[in-house]
């Protein structure tokens, strides 16, 4: 309850106090706290470590995992329309239509341990930015579902340098693409290094093959139908040959392009996610920009570019693991 909530808060205070800190710069006055290997605004913190001590995942739960900006908002769209296809049809009716993809299902980075039993006892997802190796132990106990999303680290950077200034809500000058580039080479942003998460997952999916399945997101670019597919045999509802004939799978890529998703009211609404507006004050319309791959080539300097292939190439060699 209420009581629990702020002694922990006080407790997650405390234990934070103690962490490595520095000046995030992506936001106003934020302060970046190392933990577990990650740096973590403080608000984000106290949820993971909430989550941490108190999420009890069942062995049913199916959770979408990244990085922000890697795709996380396409992946929920997707991974919901195809395990609710036989309740919603593509009308009006199907929430995707009128919610932001990010609010139909828990984000467990924000939500307290209380807030969790009010979930869709009909839906199994669960969505998370915390690395794989912060996970609360439940999920990797309970044998859970992973999905992973991930994205070239050069388009991945573009993105966060985007939705940081529409966070901040000042101009790009406030914070120069090169000083941005120079401390996301260093990983200081929420939930980065970059590379350390992609990794922790990479590894995982070797380790338990049959739990994870792990997604770039130029791949699903490429063929978006052949990985609806993948993921509704992943998630244990495959498409029935009938359901095939129907073009169900066509449905579910339709309604969840950029192109759909991006011109419905509800997501070019300037009113905050329900979800991720708990500690981000941010319009909903910040979630769609371009979608794109590739975009980086607008923006990066030879420079930044190969400064950002040679970390890629140094923490992913031999990790069979490139973009
Ligand atoms: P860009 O900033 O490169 O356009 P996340 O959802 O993890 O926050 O990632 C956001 C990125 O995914 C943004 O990339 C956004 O435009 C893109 N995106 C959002 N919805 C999408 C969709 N339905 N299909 C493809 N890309 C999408």
């Amino acid at each position: 309850g209420t009581r629990a909530s702020s002694t922990n808060h006080t407790k997650y205070k405390e234990i934070i106090s103690t962490l490595p800190r520095i000046e995030g710069r992506w936001r106003q006055s934020q302060q970046l706290h190392e933990y577990q290997g990650f740096w973590f605004g403080q608000n984000i913190l106290e949820g993971i470590m909430s989550a941490q001590e108190h999420l009890k995942a069942q062995p049913t739960d199916i959770f979408i995992c990244s990085h922000p900006k890697s795709g996380t908002t396409w992946l929920k769209a997707l991974s919901f329309a195809i395990l609710t296809r036989k309740r919603f049809s593509y009308s009006s009716t199907n929430p995707l239509l009128s919610e932001l993809p990010h609010d139909v299902m828990p984000f467990i980075d924000i939500l307290s341990f209380t807030d969790i039993t009010s979930r869709d006892p009909e839906l199994p997802l669960l969505s998370t930015h915390m690395p794989y190796t912060s996970l609360p132990k439940s999920i990797v106990e309970c044998k859970c579902k992973i999905i992973y999303i991930c994205r070239d680290p050069k388009d991945l950077f573009i993105s966060l340098w985007h939705f940081a200034g529409k966070v901040r809500g000042t101009s790009a000058e406030t914070f120069p693409l090169e000083e941005a580039c120079q401390k996301f080479c260093e990983g200081l942003h929420n939930y980065g290094p970059y590379w350390d998460h992609v990794l922790g997952y990479w590894k995982a999916r070797l380790q338990f093959p049959e739990r994870m399945l792990f997604i770039k997101y130029e791949d699903l670019q490429n063929d978006t139908f052949s990985y609806v597919k993948r993921m509704a045999e992943f998630m244990g509802c495959p498409f029935s040959m009938e359901e095939e004939r129907q073009g169900l799978v066509q449905k579910v890529v339709d309604l969840c392009s950029f192109e759909i998703l991006s011109n419905l009211e509800v997501n070019k609404s300037r009113k905050h996610s329900s979800a991720i507006g708990q500690y981000l004050k941010i319009e909903k319309k910040a979630f769609f920009r371009k979608g794109k791959v590739g975009d980086w080539e607008n923006y990066l300097t030879a420079d930044m570019a190969a400064t950002i292939d040679q970390i890629t190439e140094q923490k992913f060699s031999g990790s069979g693991l490139s973009f």
